[in-house]
């Protein structure tokens, strides 16, 4: 039997910030019995043009019948984010430090970027946007592909304290739209194309699209700048055929709108003075799915947020001056936020930013990276470990990774497998291996292991980070004390948490606050073991997890509803072994339409469309009618077992029709009949 605890190595260890359990207890006891002292003396490495009140640091409502949720820190305070980046690290004597190694789709293409360089753009392009009439609390779109624009571009942004808005360029041209036209953006920042794999996305295209329907949708971009990305690769430039090749194929440009990135920069000033905005200012704001539907737009503020990126990436990753570190995560997500761009730089780190897939042009791609940027703390998600498990340990052997010390997850529960074949074939036994858990909402880590002090529980995110107060409740809100399972939530807020959502104060109470008073809700189950580990246990609420990306049910419900032959849709998470989850869909068509293979292919695509390609239905079955209860509402909870063939549904008194199960059951198709 393979054992259940592993104790940081003593290498890890020796040289962390924190050493050991006993460490990890003093350093979070001073976080929670005097929050104002621990994150007042954090507060000292950054730079404030207007100081904190010491006395007023932080406050906070979380209980709604006390009044509107509100979460405050430092405020009164002013600061620039891009200043603390970047002008201070230079200061410091960083100025001919590596920011970000970037590593193109095709090994042939890579960059890097200092962070003198990297302060030269930026500014350069703060003043774009300023000639575009971007303003302070102005909002910027960005679908943008993971090169070193994009940074260029959000750091821009918090120069003339506008709000940056990032849509994951996956998501189609609708999504796109709904975004803009949620969060009217002044302006559109883009790309022409980026190749995945050996797979094109003509973003700028897609741009066009949403552009448009946004004009039909009430809300018109004053502007759409567009970086000029395939041209310059030398993938494209070297290819035999370049007349032919797709980096020569013209992008439509619409005069007074859009404009090239290049051309822009070309007479830009490189001098930009920051804009001083107060700690409880927007810094930026990302689209999550909601369980309604209508996606939300998580909204954070500067200077808590600056605290807490900082802080989780160094003590999680342990990060040290001189380390090279690298994310996977694209910029889209919040991981990319937190964990590519702002926590990194905030600490003066030296990281890589890599385009592409870990499966071209080969199934070692991740691992040559490794292994050419002799790269220390390296995170990643389950899935991604998942689907390369299946290749084996060869294509890992082939390269040195004996530089690495922390490898991270996120995204979803790690199954101990994943975590198992992470922890020896690609950290050599040796290193410690930090399973984060938290959300777009919550801005940085909330529960993690420390590399040098956790003892390791595989499929364990183990125990709160500084400043968090996890609890677990039962179903009438009352606390579990010791080992149980229930609803995960916190008591208090930590510096990086959302504050709202744009535009929506009510739904953010009403999504967050209003299951239990006094309690931020997760939306996640939990357990507590008899070590007081915590064990994620996944979502409780309508929401799928397909590969780390949130979605929800009804969301997909919606776009499958509006096709002519689909009278309803019901959508469940299946287990998928290298996705995670994947969606299985229940279609009751209209009277006199057929259900047949073309209808699937229709729905599959319209999902692809409406959303993006990443929330493709794997299954779509024929149900002749839905579970439902007499008050109509979609038993949910019976789709899911039909979905695994499970014949163990439980209590079905409810249901007002239950013949409707055993045809379910038989309807399910059969290349998943046995499943
Ligand atoms: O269900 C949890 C899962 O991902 C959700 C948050 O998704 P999102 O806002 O897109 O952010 C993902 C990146 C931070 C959570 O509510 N989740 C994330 N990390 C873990 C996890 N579930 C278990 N273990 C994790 N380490």
């Amino acid at each position: 039997m393979s054992k259940t605890i592993y104790e940081p190595h003593p290498s890890i260890s020796k040289k962390a910030y924190v050493r050991s359990m006993n460490q990890y207890k003093e350093f979070y006891k001073k976080s929670i019995d005097n929050p104002d002292e621990f994150w007042g003396e954090i507060s000292k490495q950054f730079y404030w043009e207007t100081p904190a009140d010491p006395n007023k640091f932080f406050s906070y409502n979380f209980d709604t019948k006390k009044g509107p949720i509100n979460i405050k820190w430092m405020e009164g305070a002013s600061t620039n984010i891009s200043y603390n980046l970047l002008d201070k690290n230079i200061k410091n004597g960083m100025g001919d430090k590596i920011a970000f190694y970037w590593e193109g789709n095709d090994p042939e293409d890579y960059s890097r970027l200092t962070y003198k360089k990297l302060l030269e753009e930026v500014c350069k392009f703060a003043n774009v946007l300023k000639s575009k009439g971007v303003q302070k609390g102005d909002r910027v779109a960005i679908y943008m592909p993971m090169i070193l624009e994009i940074v260029v571009a959000m750091l821009a942004c918090t120069r003339i304290g506008a709000v940056h808005s990032i849509v994951f360029a996956g998501f189609s041209s609708d999504s796109l739209a709904e975004r803009m036209v949620d969060c009217k953006c002044k302006v559109l920042l883009t790309a022409d194309s980026v190749f995945r794999g050996d797979k094109l996305l003509r973003l700028k295209e897609i741009c066009d699209e949403a552009m448009q329907r946004s004009k039909k949708l009430g809300h018109e971009v004053a502007a759409c700048i567009v970086v000029r990305h395939l041209r310059r690769l030398n993938c494209s430039i070297n290819s035999n055929n370049f007349e032919n090749s797709p980096a020569s194929k013209p992008i439509p440009m619409t005069d007074d709108r859009d404009f090239w990135w290049d051309d822009e920069m070309e007479d830009a000033s490189s001098s930009c003075y920051p804009v001083w905005v107060g700690a409880e200012d927007p810094l930026f704001m990302l689209y999550t799915s909601g369980s309604t539907g209508k996606p939300k737009g998580v909204l954070h503020t500067t200077g808590g947020y600056l605290l807490y990126a900082a802080t989780t990436f160094k003590y999680v990753f342990d990060y040290h001056p001189g380390d090279i570190y690298w994310c996977t995560a694209d910029v889209g997500w919040i991981t990319g936020h937190s964990y590519v761009v702002y926590g990194p730089l905030a600490n003066g780190a030296t990281s890589v930013i890599f385009e592409g897939t870990p499966f071209y042009p080969k199934n070692d791609r991740f691992w040559s990276i490794v292994a050419k940027y002799k790269v220390n703390q390296f995170y990643t998600a389950p899935t991604a470990i998942r689907s390369l498990m299946k290749f084996g340990d060869e294509p890992v052997k082939k390269h040195d990774l004996t530089t690495l010390r922390v490898l991270g997850t996120v995204g979803e529960p790690i199954n101990p497998e994943a975590w198992l074949w992470y922890y020896k074939q690609i950290g050599g036994d040796r290193c410690s291996i930090v399973d984060t858990f938290w959300q777009t909402e919550t801005g940085g880590h909330v529960l993690t292991p420390l590399p040098g002090a956790t003892p390791m529980k595989p499929g364990s995110a183990t125990f709160p980070f500084f400043g968090v107060l996890p609890e677990l409740l039962d179903e009438n809100g009352k606390v579990i004390e010791g080992e149980g399972e229930g609803y995960l939530v916190f008591r208090r807020p930590w510096p990086g948490m959302m504050r709202t959502l744009f535009g929506n104060h009510e739904r953010f109470e009403q999504t967050y606050f209003s299951k239990f008073d006094g309690f931020y809700c997760t939306g996640d189950g939990a357990r507590r073991d008899e070590d007081g580990y915590l064990w994620v246990t996944g979502r409780v609420d309508d929401m799928l997890n397909v590969s780390g990306h949130l979605m929800s049910t009804s969301e997909v419900e919606s776009v499958l509803s509006e096709h002519s032959s689909v009278s309803e849709a019901a959508v469940v998470p299946r287990p998928h072994p290298v996705k995670g989850e994947c969606l299985y869909c229940f279609i009751t068509p209209n009277q006199g339409m057929t259900f047949n293979d073309k209808l699937v292919a229709e729905l599959k695509l319209r999902v692809r469309e409406r959303i993006g390609p990443f929330a493709t239905p794997d299954i779509v079955q024929h149900a002749p009618g839905l579970p439902k209860t007499r008050s109509g509402k979609i038993m949910r909870r019976v789709l899911r077992k039909i979905a695994v063939n499970d014949r163990n549904i439980g209590d079905t008194s409810t249901l007002a029709d239950e013949s409707i199960i055993e045809l379910l059951f038989k309807n399910r198709p059969e290349s998943v009949a046995t499943a």
